[in-house]
C-alpha cells in the first residue's frame, strides 16, 4: 500500500524509509535508519525529482504510481547519480518509456556508466548552471553543486513556489518515521547529532565546495528546502543553515574537548579518565570515546563539533593501535582544520604512537598542538599527575579564553 505525503498542494513526497540498512555506503552504521526522498510535481507536466535506493524500490513505485494517478511521467530530474538515489532510474525508465530526463552532462556520462546497455538516445535534455525549465505553472532553474557530494551533483530551484531541491545537502541520517517536515519534531534534539554525522562523514572533506554552493543559494528566496535524505524544511531553516556554515568552514560549534583513547589493557584509558576528571574539575566540557568501541564516524563527527581534541593511544606493532590509526586517517582524510590537539602515548618498551599520531595530524591546516606528547610507560606514574594537571590547565585556559 502506498505511503506518500504532500509537501505542497502539487508536490508529493514519494520516497521511503529504510530501517533495515546495517551500513550506509557500507561504512556508516545507521541505527535510526535513513530516508530516501523523491518528490513528484503534478503540474501541467509531471516531474519527478530523483529516485531511491534499490532497497526500497517496491514502496517507491507504489508511491509513485499512486501519486501519478494514471498520468504519464513527463520528466525525471536527476540531481545525483550515487545509487542511494539513482539505483532505481533504470527501472523507472523501463516502466515509463515516455519520461524524458533533465540532467547535466556529467550525470549523462554516469548514466551510461551505471546503466550500460540502457538506450537513452533522444531521452535526455541537458541543463547547465542557470538553465531554465518550465513545467507549466512552475519555472525552474538549476545550480551546479560539484562535490556536494559527487562532481555531477546539481540542485534545482523552483522559482514559482521558492523550493530548493538541495540533493544531499541539508540531509541527515535517520528515518522520517512519518514526519515529513523538520518542524514536526524537535530537529535539534531528534536529528542534529545524526545530521552532523551525515554531513561530516559524507561531505565533510569538501567544505570549500559546500561554501560555494551556500553562497549561490544565499541569493535565492527560499521557502522550502527538499533534501534527498531527512526532513523537509519550511520553518526555522536558519538554525540548521548556521550549523552548515560552521561545519563547512571547519569552525567548532563549541569550546569543548573530544577525548578519544585506544587502550588494550586499560592503562591508557586510566590516564585518559584522570585527564577527563581534571578537565571537568576546571569547568571544561568533555566527551570521551573508546576507539575500540565507538565507530569512527561518531568520533569524527564530534571532532568537527569540538574545539579541542585529545588523542591517547598505546603503541602497537611499533605503530599506533589500529582503531586509533583508523580514526586519525579518517580525520585527516576529511580535512578537519583549526583544532587544538593534545597527544598522549603509551609504550612499555618503545613508545612510538605519539610521534606517529602527531605526524598524521600535523598536515591538517591550522592545527596547533598543545604542549609536548605525554608518554606513559605501561601505566601512569604518580609523578606524571603534574603533566596531566599542566595539560588540563592549558586546555582550560584556552577553552575559557
Ligand atoms: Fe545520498 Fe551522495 O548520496
Amino acid at each position: 500500500m502506498y505511503c506518500t505525503r504532500k509537501v505542497t498542494d502539487d508536490l508529493i513526497w514519494v520516497g521511503a524509509d529504510d530501517r533495515r540498512l546495517a551500513c550506509f555506503e557500507g561504512v556508516y552504521g545507521v541505527p535510526d535508519g535513513v530516508s530516501y526522498n523523491s518528490y513528484l510535481l503534478l503540474d501541467e507536466k509531471t516531474v519527478l525529482f530523483d529516485t531511491v535506493d534499490k532497497a526500497v524500490y517496491e514502496t517507491f513505485f507504489e508511491n509513485l504510481e499512486q501519486a501519478l494517478g494514471g498520468r504519464a511521467l513527463d520528466y525525471l530530474v536527476i540531481s545525483h547519480m550515487e545509487p542511494d538515489h539513482a539505483a532505481t532510474v533504470e527501472g523507472l525508465l523501463l516502466r515509463h518509456p515516455e519520461t524524458r530526463i533533465l540532467c547535466n552532462d556529467k550525470i549523462k556520462t554516469m548514466l551510461g556508466q551505471f546503466f550500460r546497455g540502457l538506450d537513452l538516445t533522444d531521452r535526455i535534455d541537458l541543463v547547465k548552471e542557470g538553465s531554465v525549465f518550465s513545467s507549466g505553472r512552475h519555472e525552474f532553474t538549476f545550480l551546479m553543486a560539484p562535490m556536494v557530494h559527487w562532481p555531477e551533483v546539481m540542485m534545482s530551484y523552483d522559482k514559482t513556489d521558492k523550493i530548493l531541491f538541495s540533493a544531499d545537502a541539508f540531509g541527515t541520517f535517520g528515518a522520517l518515521n512519518g514526519r515529513l517536515f523538520a518542524d514536526e519534531c524537535d530537529f535539534m534534539a531528534d536529528y542534529l547529532d545524526e545530521a552532523r554525522r551525515y554531513y561530516t562523514n559524507i561531505v565533510g572533506k569538501y567544505g570549500m565546495q559546500v561554501q560555494n554552493v551556500l553562497k549561490k543559494a544565499a541569493g535565492l528566496d527560499i521557502a522550502l528546502v527538499c533534501p534527498l535524505h531527512g526532513p523537509v524544511w519550511r520553518k526555522d531553516f536558519g538554525s540548521f543553515l548556521e550549523k552548515y556554515l560552521l561545519w563547512s568552514s571547519y569552525a567548532p560549534e563549541e569550546k569543548s574537548v573530544m577525548l578519544a583513547y585506544a587502550s588494550v589493557y586499560g592503562h591508557t584509558e586510566n590516564a585518559a579518565n584522570i585527564l577527563a576528571v581534571k578537565l571537568c574539575e576546571r569547568g571544561v566540557r568533555v566527551r570521551m570515546y573508546d576507539t575500540s568501541v565507538t565507530p569512527a564516524s561518531y568520533i569524527l563527527s564530534d571532532a568537527f563539533r569540538c574545539s579541542h581534541l585529545v588523542f591517547a593511544a598505546t603503541t602497537y606493532n611499533n605503530g599506533v593501535f589500529v582503531t586509533m590509526e583508523n580514526l586519525l586517517h579518517d580525520i585527516a582524510n576529511h580535512n578537519l582544520q583549526g583544532r587544538k590537539v593534545a597527544i598522549m602515548e603509551n609504550g612499555s618498551w618503545a613508545p612510538a604512537s605519539g610521534k606517529l599520531m602527531r605526524e598524521m595530524l600535523s598536515g591538517l591546516k591550522n592545527t596547533q598542538f598543545i604542549g609536548e606528547n605525554i608518554t606513559l610507560r605501561s601505566s601512569l606514574a604518580e609523578d606524571q599527575l603534574s603533566q596531566l594537571d599542566a595539560l588540563a590547565d592549558a586546555i582550560a585556559a584556552d577553552t575559557q579564553a
